[in-house]
């Protein structure tokens, strides 16, 4: 077995690990993350897309937002289509501010380049990640590389593992209160090899169920349809999905929907999910191990990123002064982002999606969004929410 020793302990190589890493180490905080995944695996999985003016802002002034200046596509507002009709919020206007369309996994490519750049370490592919002694004031992760066992110690431990990982289940029976909703629907998601149909994402409402049309590039096109959370992708080949989305995605003068082939498909299930507090004696959780949120507000990834600064200032705080102020300060500091963010998406996906057998509810939705249409009032809030709060 061998031993190693850093400050704080992180894991998961998604966007908060990563964040946190780079934050750490620019104040001179000694970490190590450790990834289950390969790097190719991490720097190609399709996820999210929509960044916060506040999440843009914190990773330039972390020096890894040279690309995503140059490649990321800013963008001034979103299309609402309901009824057959188009309807422009226009955040510039409404906020002062702008969205910047971006992947993450290009943000994911980024961090994990300027981290190994600067002498930081990753550990990929460590299997069997587990923690121990967090109740303490030197915890432990242990895992397992090309069949050598790992113990690592340190100061804290991050729980940045996402909602499937190993942080959040091996806290003590009673520890965390779960706040859990699932949605009836899920997404079917597809990458198409086709210019976007339009500068701007598009969230429609449709008798037959939601649709969205965001992007990746000048010449990728993401598309996403409300369907059944146990749906069968067997039973959704190309041409049915393009007949779907020219259906629900419909509306707008001259609008044409461009098709391409398509790279990708999934599925992915919608819920929100809190898990507080998000510390437990010097473990702390960040990002989807702490929460998740429906897709529809775009809120995950920046969630991630806005846990990951405030830990790192009250880290920082303490190596500075042995101050434990901020840390204990930590979960409630971001519950307040994290629940603000829980009630945008739940609007957002309310709205939009259909839901099944109660036509009350159809004209409630197209009362709401004749509301945000015509009211300048309801837009501000949609816009306010959707380019986010300033981080802290
Ligand atoms: P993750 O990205 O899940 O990273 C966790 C990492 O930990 C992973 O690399 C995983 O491999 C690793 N890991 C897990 N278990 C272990 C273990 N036992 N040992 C070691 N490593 C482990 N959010 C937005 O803000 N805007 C959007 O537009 C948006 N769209 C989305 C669209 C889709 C289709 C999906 C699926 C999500 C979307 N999201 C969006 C949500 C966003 O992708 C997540 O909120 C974000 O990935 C959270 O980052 P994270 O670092 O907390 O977790
Ligand atoms: C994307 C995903 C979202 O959840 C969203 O609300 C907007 C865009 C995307 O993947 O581009």
């Amino acid at each position: 077995m061998t031993k190693i020793r850093t400050q704080v302990g992180i894991v998961g190589a998604g966007p908060a690990g990563l964040v946190l890493a780079r934050l750490l180490q620019l104040e001179g905080i000694d970490s190590l993350v450790l990834e289950k995944h390969s790097r190719p695996y991490c720097e190609e999985r399709i996820r999210a897309g929509v960044l916060e003016h506040g999440t843009v802002e914190l990773l330039t002034g972390l020096g890894v937002g040279e690309r995503m200046h140059r490649e990321g596509l800013v963008h001034q507002g979103i299309e609402l289509r309901f009824a057959g009709r188009s309807h422009r919020i226009d955040f510039q206007d409404l906020t002062g501010h702008f969205i910047t369309v971006y992947g993450q996994h290009e943000v994911v490519k980024d961090l994990i380049r300027a981290r190994l750049a600067t002498g930081g370490e990753i550990r990929f592919e460590v299997e069997a990640v587990s923690v121990h002694d967090f109740d303490t004031s030197r915890p432990r992760l242990c895992f397992h590389k090309d069949g050598v066992q790992h113990e690592i110690e340190c100061d804290f431990i991050a729980g940045c593992d996402g909602f499937h990982g190993v942080c959040r289940p091996s806290l003590p029976p009673g520890a965390l209160t779960i706040y859990e909703r699932t949605y009836p629907f899920a997404w079917l998601g597809i990458l198409a090899d086709a210019p976007p149909s339009s500068e701007e994402l598009i969230y429609s409402h449709h008798a037959r169920g939601f649709a969205l049309h965001s992007m990746r590039s000048p010449s990728l096109t993401r598309l996403y349809l409300q369907c059944a959370p146990d749906e069968d992708l067997e039973k959704w080949p190309d041409a049915r999905i393009w007949e779907e989305l020219h259906i629900r995605l419909a509306g707008g003068t001259n609008w044409k929907l461009t098709e391409g082939r398509i790279l990708q498909k999934g599925v992915t299930d919608m819920r929100g999910f809190v898990a507080e507090p998000m510390q437990y004696g010097t473990l702390f959780l960040a990002g989807d191990a702490a929460h998740i949120v429906p897709p529809t507000g775009a809120k995950g990834m920046n969630l991630a990123v806005a846990d990951v600064y405030v830990l790192s200032r009250a880290l920082a705080e303490f190596y500075r002064s042995h101050s434990t102020e901020a840390l204990q300060r930590y979960s409630h500091t971001c519950e307040r982002r994290v629940w603000r963010a829980q009630r945008f998406s739940w609007w957002m996906t309310s709205m939009l999606h259909r839901h099944e057998g109660n036509p009350f509810d159809e004209r409630r939705q197209l009362a709401e969004l004749e509301y945000v249409a015509t009211s300048r009032a309801a837009a501000q809030s949609l816009a306010e929410n959707y380019v986010g709060f300033p981080i802290e």
